[in-house]
């Protein structure tokens, strides 16, 4: 299959990335000028920033004299108070800090696909973050792996070569394993029940689970094309605490309003859509624009 991604849709995409990234930057500017607590850290940045000579003095109202009694847990966790207690007042006298800001990175996308039925629901996700010049870091199960083949004519080689960086199911020990590794957000898609129930339990013994679960604690967008029908109790109990838990729970259900003559118009529409739970807005589906003449 391949991608038909029109250089105007990209370019439009690519486009309002940088007013996202360009807004980004603003918002994260005028925070700091708010604050004075310092920033250690920024996800979208146009520029790196750096601080340079901060001082900070302690300012406690605890003699040293009094501080040097105490057990010496206290006495760090007292000095740690004062450092920030310097910096919060901008005392210009005492420890000098340099604090370097993350360099600007791209925008990246884990992509978990599992082994329900909808494997070109992936590869054409693959597809579109790949035109738009968007970093998609895939992991594949076992199942997956399986129901691809009946699924789509591509090989595995192929596929995975639609991603920036592929990771073995079991690598546990891979970049999205940890919080510390930055992204804009993840996909499981199509997302098994079986790998529902694992997130939804906090049972993460493979990477597309761990990935998720991780995705929930630091509070970034995770989506969940879960495909299965009809649905169980389980399932949707599973769901429903998951989506409390705040990802977003998101069917590839067809919608109709738009008269899909293919296939592939049904999975662009669905695949738009996911994109946009990501907030990547394309224009290769239709959108709704009120009634029109028939
Ligand atoms: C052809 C095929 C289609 C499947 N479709 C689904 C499905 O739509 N939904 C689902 O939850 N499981 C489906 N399964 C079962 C899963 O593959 C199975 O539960 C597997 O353990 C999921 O593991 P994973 O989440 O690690 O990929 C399907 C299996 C096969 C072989």
């Amino acid at each position: 299959m391949s991608c038909m991604l029109s250089t105007n849709f990209v370019s439009s995409v690519a486009r309002s990335s940088t007013t996202a990234a360009s807004k980004g930057a603003i918002t994260s500017t005028a925070a700091l000028a708010a604050k004075t607590t310092p920033t250690f850290c920024c996800r979208r940045q146009e520029t790196p920033r750096t601080y340079t000579t901060r001082t900070i003095r302690p300012t406690l109202s605890s003699s040293s004299k009094h501080i040097a009694q105490l057990p010496t847990n206290t006495r760090r966790h007292i000095s740690t108070t004062a450092g920030l207690q310097g910096l919060q007042d901008g005392n210009q006298s005492g420890i000098s800090t340099t604090v370097k800001m993350s360099p600007p990175r791209p925008k990246r996308i884990v992509v978990g696909v599992t082994g329900a039925t909808g494997t070109l629901f992936a590869i054409r996700i693959l597809q579109v973050l790949k035109a738009l010049g968007i970093e998609s870091h895939l992991i594949m199960s076992k199942w997956a792996l399986a129901t691809m083949k009946y699924e789509t004519s591509m090989t595995e080689a192929e596929v995975r070569s639609l991603a920036t960086t592929n990771y073995t199911m079991k690598d546990m020990s891979a970049p999205p394993s940890s919080g510390s590794f930055l992204h804009d957000g993840m996909i499981i898609v199509p997302c098994s029940m079986k790998t529902l129930a694992a997130v939804r339990i906090g049972f993460c013994d493979d990477l597309i689970s761990r990935s998720a679960d991780v995705c929930l604690k630091e509070r970034r967008r995770l989506v969940l094309a879960i495909r299965e029908t009809p649905l169980s109790d389980i399932h949707l109990e599973n769901m429903l605490s998951l989506r409390k838990a705040g990802a977003v729970i998101f069917p590839p259900v067809p919608a109709f309003y738009t008269r899909p003559k293919t296939i592939d118009d049904i999975i662009n529409q669905s695949v738009g859509r996911m994109l946009d739970a990501l907030d990547i807005h394309t224009e290769e589906f239709e959108r709704w624009d009120g009634f029109k003449k028939l």
